[in-house]
């Protein structure tokens, strides 16, 4: 029987996509039954394509950048067509994939509703990996404000959760939360290392739930 495809976004290093590489291969256990199909890239120098060629996936660079070149930035509304242009034909190259479910490892980008809705129509899930436990630190730098909380004594845990990609950032209904305690004192590198490691287990535990829900 043919294992469920899945799309991987990235922006950067790929520790997330190498977990999900790992336990398709059997590497690492629980091993997921699924394919990555493709890796797509918001970065031409993420190590994370290194990662997906190394491990025989196709990948793609689709590129922001590459849509706001020639655009001058004070020139806010061809910015703004440039921007939407970049999620209409993320969509378009998503979905020539045909994927069971699409997985947001480390994707930096916000995807807006011209990706969301032409995705949301051909109804193909997708699932996202925020670093902190919901309701909290949603947007950028999360790992790094839940840690600054947590040192000032306002929260006594951080986390990570796998969660379903709605409009609205990171608020997307939870498939897993794995909360770890905060610890006074802790250097953030170290806590950023509890982390990752976490993320590493909950992408795959949330990339199953989201198949094994199709
Ligand atoms: C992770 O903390 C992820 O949650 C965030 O980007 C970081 C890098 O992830 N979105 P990866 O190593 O590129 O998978």
């Amino acid at each position: 029987m043919a294992v469920p495809e899945i799309l991987v976004l990235i922006s950067g290093n790929g520790s997330n996509l190498q977990a999900l590489i790992d336990a398709c291969a059997g590497k690492t256990q629980p091993a997921l039954a699924a394919r990555i199909t493709r890796v797509v890239s918001s970065s031409a120098t993420a190590y994370g394509l290194e990662r997906a060629a190394a491990a025989g996936i196709a990948t793609t660079v689709h590129a922001l950048g590459d849509y706001y070149a020639g655009v001058p930035a004070e020139d806010k509304a061809a910015r703004r067509a440039a921007r939407k242009q970049f999620n209409v034909d993320l969509a378009a190259l998503v979905l020539a994939a045909k994927p069971a479910l699409v997985v947001c490892a480390g994707w930096m980008l916000i995807l807006s509703p011209s990706f969301l809705e032409p995705v949301g129509a051909a109804q193909v899930p997708i699932i996202n990996l925020h670093p902190a436990l919901p309701g909290a630190f949603s947007g950028i730098n999360a790992i790094e404000r839940a840690w600054a909380a947590g040192q000032a004594g306002d929260i006594a845990q951080g986390g990570v959760m796998i969660h379903r990609v709605i409009r609205e950032v990171d608020e997307g209904a939870p498939l897993v939360v794995k909360a770890i305690e905060m610890v006074a004192g802790e250097p953030l590198e170290a806590y950023e290392r509890r982390v990752h490691a976490l993320e590493h287990t909950a992408i795959v535990e949330g990339t199953a739930l989201a198949l094994a829900a199709l």
